[in-house]
């Protein structure tokens, strides 16, 4: 079985203290930061963008894990990997050339994900899946954080686990991930957990340790 990682997302943090909140979630024990991207046109909402990631980038050595829900996105691949990101996870839904997009990344020298939306199924990344080091499952719909887990997304981690086979490919999970649910989302396959609210609610850095010990105590089975 691979390494369990967890992946704050930091769209959840306190955006005016937003060099705190990733150097806390560092210290606190995160292994990836995961960064959330979005344009307002590929999902209903905007967050930041690579000059904003590149602002607290070097605050920690920690993986740089972007998630990016734009469309198009193959014009912004080498400002995410000049800003220092170490994954670069696209939309398979962002438009009609995924293969492209996966292969720019890794010319790029970064790690390729490929994320799919509830509606979308596995199938779509059978032709690409050597052409990927990640697959990131959304358990919610992309856009917003605090939403709830889509239990339907358990027999999609599982079907994207049978495709992985035995790959050097993560498979992370994304969207509604709590201490509650980790040890379900880990069973069916995932060892990247992203969680946004379950660990940044509150914004006290003072949580954050606990927080991110209980998704990953409750993760270890
Ligand atoms: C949703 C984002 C998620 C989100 C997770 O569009 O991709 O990373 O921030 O937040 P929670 O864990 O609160 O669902
Ligand atoms: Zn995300």
């Amino acid at each position: 079985t691979r390494p369990l990682r967890i992946a704050p997302s930091i769209l959840s943090a306190d955006f005016a203290r937003l060099g705190a909140e990733v150097q806390a979630i560092a210290e606190a024990g995160a292994d990836y930061v995961h960064v959330d991207v979005m344009d307002g046109h590929f999902v209903p909402n905007i967050s930041f963008g690579a000059p904003v990631m590149k602002a607290v980038r070097g605050l920690t050595d920690k993986i740089f894990d972007v998630h990016l829900m734009i469309a198009p996105v193959d014009p912004y691949l080498t400002d995410f990997a000049k800003a220092g990101a170490d994954i670069i996870t696209v939309h398979a839904e962002a438009g009609p050339h995924l293969h492209r997009s996966l292969q720019a990344i890794r010319s790029l020298g970064r790690k390729a994900g490929v994320a799919l939306n509830p509606a979308t199924p596995v199938s779509v990344i059978q032709h690409v899946i050597d052409d990927c080091d990640l697959v990131l499952i959304m358990s919610v719909n992309p856009g917003f954080g605090g939403q709830s887990f889509i239990p339907e997304s358990l027999t999609k981690i599982r079907q994207a686990k049978a495709l992985i086979g035995g790959r050097d490919i993560d498979l992370e999970v994304d969207g509604g991930v709590t201490a509650d649910n980790a040890a379900a989302i880990v069973a069916a396959g995932a060892n990247v957990l992203v969680a946004g609210s379950a660990i940044y609610a509150g914004n006290d850095p003072k949580t954050y340790g606990n927080r991110i010990r209980a998704i990953r105590d409750a993760a270890s089975i």
